[in-house]
């Protein structure tokens, strides 16, 4: 990949794909393309057909996506397969028919099913039955693993894939009805502290562990694979360290200041006991995390203090 090769960075305003377009940019990548939502619905093939062939960029990342949590996905099934099948469908064919030299597609841990074995390999996919909450969802991102596995296959493009873990950074989510669980935390800890409140309620009992990588690490290591991976399957991008959710209460707790207690309310679920990504082959291949977990969001409460409170829907 030169310097000034055109780079279409698809999702470019998400968490994922703008710390992606950071990292290039930090690289030295200078001739990156992206478009809006608003600008270009991934969804509208014609629209994508034609942006690809005026554009005609070299290299492709896949971070756009139609996200949500848990609720969202269990109650709109049908979105979620539809609307996420049909983007990477639009994508992908679009980079073959436009000669792409490369593209990166994103995956996401659902994609492996409810009960493998962990720490969880690559070769875990399509080895048992999909979490029911979000399957829709999961089996729309394994069909693009697939598709940029049998356009390799097929005709030799370069399409390749990486499924990173939860991941958390500037950019998050802060919405407390489908956020994850640090963001979710750095608000209530936040929001305890200013109001003075004596203890904040967090849910379950603090057991599960769980891995978390900042969003500038995973967007270092996209890059990376870029430049040095080609190979069919996809690739784990994570630290495969493991944190309790009590431990990470603890730091975040730390971070943000807030002097108070902590409840745990155990009326509520714990959710899947454990959850960590084999990261052997990321390894392998030469890369690893920079940015520690306490660093980490120290990072993000800096970047949530400085956000304007309703551009986060607080
Ligand atoms: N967040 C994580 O922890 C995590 C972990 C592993 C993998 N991933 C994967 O990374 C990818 C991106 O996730 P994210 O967390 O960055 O999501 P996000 O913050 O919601 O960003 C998704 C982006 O996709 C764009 N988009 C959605 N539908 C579109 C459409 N029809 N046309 C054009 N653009 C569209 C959105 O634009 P608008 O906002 O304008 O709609 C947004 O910029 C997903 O494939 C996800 O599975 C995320």
């Amino acid at each position: 990949m030169e310097k000034n090769s055109k780079i279409y960075v698809a999702g470019h305003r998400g968490l994922v794909g703008s710390a992606i377009v950071r990292s290039l940019k930090e690289k030295g990548y200078n001739n990156i393309i992206v478009r809006t939502h608003k600008e270009m619905d991934l969804t509208d093939q014609a629209a994508v057909f034609r942006f690809f062939a005026e554009e005609k960029p070299e290299y492709v990342v896949l971070a756009a996506a139609h996200v949500g949590g848990i609720n969202a996905n269990n109650t709109y099934p049908a979105d979620f397969i539809y609307i996420n099948s049909i983007i990477q469908c639009n994508v992908i064919k679009a980079s073959h028919d436009n000669k792409v030299k490369k593209l990166l597609f994103l995956g996401s841990s659902c994609i492996y099913p409810k009960f493998a074995p962990q720490p969880i390999k690559e070769g875990a996919l399509l080895s048992g039955p999909l979490e029911e909450t979000n399957e829709g969802y999961a089996i729309a991102k394994i069909s693009g693993l697939k598709m940029c596995q049998f356009f390799k296959k097929q005709f030799g493009d370069d399409f390749i894939s990486c499924m990173p873990t939860n991941l958390y950074g500037p950019n998050d989510n802060f919405d407390l009805q489908n956020s994850h669980v640090l963001p979710a935390m750095i608000r209530k800890f936040h929001e305890a502290k200013v109001s003075g409140a004596a203890e904040v309620e967090l849910w379950g009992d603090g057991s599960p562990l769980r891995e978390f990588l900042y969003v500038d690490d995973m967007a270092d290591a996209c890059v990376y694979l870029l430049e040095n991976y080609s190979g069919a399957e996809h690739v784990n991008i994570g630290t495969g360290k493991e944190t309790s959710i009590k431990e990470l209460a603890g730091l975040v707790r730390d971070i943000v200041g807030f002097e108070g207690e902590i409840r745990w309310n155990t009326d509520m679920p714990n959710g899947t006991p454990r959850k960590v990504c084999d990261v052997s082959k990321l390894h392998a291949i030469g890369w690893k995390e920079k940015v520690d977990l306490p660093e980490g969001i120290r990072r993000e409460y800096e970047w949530f203090l400085s956000q304007d409170k309703e551009d986060l829907k607080l």
